[in-house]
């Protein structure tokens, strides 16, 4: 059954009877039934309006300059000397040069073709070769609000006036010395949707079979809350790789969890009860490329101060050993549906989990919206 273009998935979605993971109670599923996918998805842009992850805190020293990309607007970002950093579209005013070639000189950004040094505001404060008796010309590159927090770099890429109104996600384990932080980098030759898609697929546990991922996924509950898509899954986590994250007692015992997915626009957040939780930032840069800056939270039950002290270590072990071993099997499926999209854009697809469908409607009416807000005539 295809769902009607005035039903929503989650309308459609009715419950099922499931099995429970002990054959005791029954689990109530959310059931799995044929949407088509909207291929205007591929082609989606973003909506600005949001904070973005751009770096990690720890790619921009002081006295540094960083070239980045948010959705096709190049920004050139530089910590001054006070340690703040300062985000300017990446093209000089004189001569479109990309100022992240430049320097920084004190709290200017210095372009490195003739000099000009522009301040955090984007305005023109110096030319080296200017007479003392001329007035400097009228030169601004557009500026944008960033923040260093959590061990990343935001910019605000949209329209600057709403910047202080929207905040930035909320991630209180970075402050508390009883989780292990361990930051993973994605890049993916892939459009943003496709990567969003696979954070909210819980179903291809099957791809990462071999690494002792989950399995028997069900969808228990799917929500829209407007600016969120919440799902809870249940999955099933046994063998080593388990044990050793703390999701299970032993490796041969299974247990059976609840995990729950949000997708709040424009970022990812997963909880696994009480025992982990991931926060992937999706940075969209252009069509066929995306990133993601995400840092994954373990509960390893030891002291706040032992933690502290394996830290560095541990979190390099598993993002390296864990992460990045199920990331790469991630990677090579998304850009292989990229490759197949750019062959045949037309091609209709598939999906049967309405939690994909509802990632898909998010992204285009949160593009919607953005378009809307532009065409509204300005006062
Ligand atoms: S192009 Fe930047 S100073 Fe000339
Ligand atoms: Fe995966």
């Amino acid at each position: 059954m295809v769902t009607s273009a005035n039903q929503t998935p989650e309308q459609s979605a009715n419950s099922a009877l499931g099995d429970s993971s002990d054959g005791t109670a029954p689990i109530r599923a959310i059931a799995l039934e044929q949407h088509e996918v909207q291929n205007s998805v591929r082609q989606a842009g973003i909506n600005p309006n949001f904070w973005y992850a751009v770096a990690w805190s720890s790619q921009l020293a002081a006295g540094q300059v960083l070239g980045v990309e948010v959705w096709q607007q190049k920004i050139a970002l530089y910590r001054d000397r006070s340690g703040a950093v300062q985000a300017l579209e990446d093209a000089c005013p004189h001569r479109g040069v990309e100022l992240s070639r430049g320097k920084v000189m004190g709290d200017h950004l210095a372009c490195r073709y003739h000099g000009w040094e522009f301040d955090g505001a984007g305005q023109c404060r110096k030319i080296p070769y200017l007479p003392p008796s001329q007035k400097l010309p009228c030169a601004q590159a557009q500026s944008y609000r960033a923040v260093d927090r959590y061990g990343i770099i935001w910019v605000f890429p949209g329209d600057q006036s709403l910047a202080d109104q929207m905040p930035l996600p909320e991630i209180p384990e970075f402050d508390d010395p009883q989780w292990l932080a361990v930051p993973v980098t994605g890049q993916f030759r892939a459009h943003f949707s496709v990567c969003n898609e696979n954070s909210m697929d819980v179903f291809h546990g099957f791809l990462h079979e071999e690494l002792q991922g989950w399995f028997d996924p069900v969808l228990l509950k799917l929500k829209d809350e407007g600016n969120a898509i919440v799902a809870d899954y249940r999955v099933s986590y046994k063998g080593q790789m388990a044990k050793f994250l703390g999701f299970t007692e032993s490796a041969d015992q299974v247990t059976t969890k609840t995990v729950t997915v949000q997708y709040r626009y424009p970022h990812f957040f997963s909880r696994l009860e009480g025992v982990s939780s991931l926060y992937l930032m999706r940075l969209p840069v252009g069509l066929r490329e995306s990133r993601s800056f995400a840092i994954f939270f373990l509960r390893l039950g030891l002291p706040g101060w032992l933690v502290q002290v394996l830290r560095p270590w541990a979190a390099k072990l598993i993002e390296q050993k864990i992460f990045m071993r199920f990331l790469n099997q991630d990677i090579e499926m998304m850009e292989s549906e990229q490759r197949a999209i750019d062959r045949d854009p037309q091609r209709r697809y598939v999906e049967i989990n309405p939690a994909i469908i509802a990632v898909q409607r998010m992204i285009l009416r949160q593009y919607q919206q953005f378009l809307n807000g532009k065409a509204k005539p300005s006062r």
